[in-house]
């Protein structure tokens, strides 16, 4: 009867509503979003901002599900100069969604207020911003809403408590094998240089920071009891937490969760200090990826009840915004050789702080530091160490830095006497993992020399000659005056 068509138009309405959403991705729902919505919001947000946004998976979890990144920067395509990488990674125990939630929110924050909001603006024209809402889309799914403490959907789908995963400083390798999502974060820090990281948890309401893990030596009742275990860097450690915790709503006054814990001063505490763990992804990210994280307990309640979502958004949302500048806080710049090359992998310390950085393949390096004088120590293989003193005051001091080749191995191409002369131009040092050199032959041609690398040689060339190596030729002009044998002539097979 009329009923049927008029169904049937109901039924079509209902379709495009959901194909075509009025509204746009900005408005995200206070509910918590299940792997298929979340990964919705995260493709509309990239179709309706190409210009401020890239979407991209890490990898993927033990069932399938793709470790989504957001990239929210101006110009997301290209990579200017200096510009730093930060990121934040929420849920990584799968029953702590509040941070995934928060991080929808946050990029809706984001996007929706470039051009209009002046701090927005200038974050994203100067930093590149890593959003990963997700580190375990499995243990969420697994997880229950509502359930306030407990372990059901905190590891992934091999029960793995990721934050236990990683190598530690203190105690080597993992003792469980390295799941899929610590591998692809592993993989993550290795090819991205991230200078900031903050990685949100539940379950407590404090800003915890490095190390989580103490010196294998320590006294048993160290890890019994909590003792601090403090890096080199605490005090930007300490800044940083407290950045977060003063911009909180409420997490400076350090109000304990529950009867009988101790109260955080100022919302802040040394991960050991709190309690030791081994395998930790701060200490992981400090360590080896030169990056400053710590870890963000934002609710007492693990998974609370969606409806107070908008109230933890309320508490969280400065503190989320004004941690993020702290990357423009210190000194960077590039390393560079006579010739303005970039100088890749090169260290850079600060005198008295053990943990250095590495140059990117563009020479870049990062260091957040408090105010105040330090020392730079520059150093890379095949060239002079260099000191430098550096005043850093409020905000960002550039302090670009030349390394000259050490004086024994550097010759000017063809201008250099020692070479013309025909002498035994290159110096032979020793480069570790270079077995596979052994027996290799390698002669200049022009001028001539002949010399017969021993184990564990590499030969250092001036740039731009063409070099015989028995019996292949290799034109060597790269950006480094290096040349590094990579096969084995003599001894294999
Ligand atoms: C608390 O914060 C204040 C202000 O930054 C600082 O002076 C004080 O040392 C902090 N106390 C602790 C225990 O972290
Ligand atoms: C970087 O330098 C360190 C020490 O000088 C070395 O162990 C490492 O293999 C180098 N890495 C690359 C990618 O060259
Ligand atoms: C440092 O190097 C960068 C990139 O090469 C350059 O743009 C900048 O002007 C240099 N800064 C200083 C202070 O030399
Ligand atoms: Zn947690």
């Amino acid at each position: 009867m009329a009923f049927k068509p008029l169904l049937h138009l109901l039924l079509v309405s209902v379709a495009v509503s959901l194909v075509l959403p009025a509204t746009s991705a900005l408005n995200i729902e206070f509910v918590y979003h299940h792997f298929p919505q979340m990964t919705a919001i995260l493709r509309q947000l990239a179709n309706e901002y190409p210009e401020l946004t890239k979407l991209y998976s890490i990898g993927k979890s033990v069932q399938g599900r793709d470790l989504w990144v957001m990239l929210v920067t101006s110009n997301p395509n290209e990579e200017p100069l200096l510009k730093p990488n930060v990121k934040y990674v929420a849920n990584m125990h799968g029953n702590e969604p509040v941070g995934r939630e928060l991080m929808l929110h946050l990029l809706s924050l984001l996007l929706d207020g470039y051009g209009k909001d002046n701090y927005i603006t200038w974050l994203l024209d100067n930093t590149r911003i890593h959003i990963m809402p997700s580190m375990n889309p499995d243990g969420f799914e697994a997880s229950a809403e509502g359930e306030c403490s407990g372990v059901q959907g905190r590891g992934n789908a091999n029960s793995a408590d990721l934050n236990r995963n990683f190598p530690d400083f203190f105690a080597g390798p993992p003792k469980v094998a390295v799941q899929p999502e610590t591998r692809a974060v592993m993989d993550w820090i290795r090819q991205t240089q991230f200078v900031l990281s903050g990685n949100f948890h539940g379950g407590a309401l404090v800003a915890s920071y490095p190390f989580d893990n103490i010196p294998a030596n320590s006294p048993k009742n160290f890890r019994k009891f909590g003792s601090p275990s403090t890096t080199p860097d605490d005090d930007v450690f300490r800044h940083l937490a407290e950045t977060y915790s003063f911009n909180h709503k409420n997490m400076y006054l350090g109000q304990t969760c529950r009867d009988g814990s101790p109260p955080f001063l100022n919302g802040t505490t040394n991960g050991a200090a709190w309690y030791s763990l081994i395998g930790g992804m701060q200490d992981y990210n400090y360590v080896w990826g030169s990056c400053m994280e710590i870890t963000l307990e934002i609710s007492c309640c693990k998974y609370p009840r969606s409806f107070q979502l908008p109230q933890f958004w309320n508490d969280n949302q400065k503190a989320i915004l004004q941690y993020l500048g702290e990357v423009h806080q210190g000194v960077w710049g590039r390393v560079t050789d006579q010739n303005n090359n970039p100088i890749h992998n090169a260290t850079i310390k600060v005198k008295g702080r053990e943990f250095g950085s590495r140059s990117t393949y563009r020479g870049e390096y990062w260091r957040i530091l408090r105010p105040g004088t330090y020392t730079l120590q520059a150093e890379a293989r095949g060239y002079d160490s260099v000191e430098l003193n550096v005043q850093v005051a409020k905000g960002v001091i550039v302090q670009n830095i030349t390394l000259y080749p050490q004086s024994s191995t550097y010759y000017e191409p063809r201008s250099d006497p020692t070479f013309q002369k025909g002498g035994l131009v290159p110096s032979i040092s020793p480069v570790s993992n270079a077995a596979s050199y052994t027996g290799a032959t390698v002669k200049g041609v022009w001028p001539t020399y002949t010399r017969s690398l021993k184990p564990k040689e590499a030969v250092i060339f001036p740039r731009g000659y063409l070099y015989q190596t028995s019996p292949q030729f290799i034109d060597y002009s790269p950006t480094s005056n290096r040349l590094l044998l990579n096969y084995n002539y003599f001894g294999g097979k």
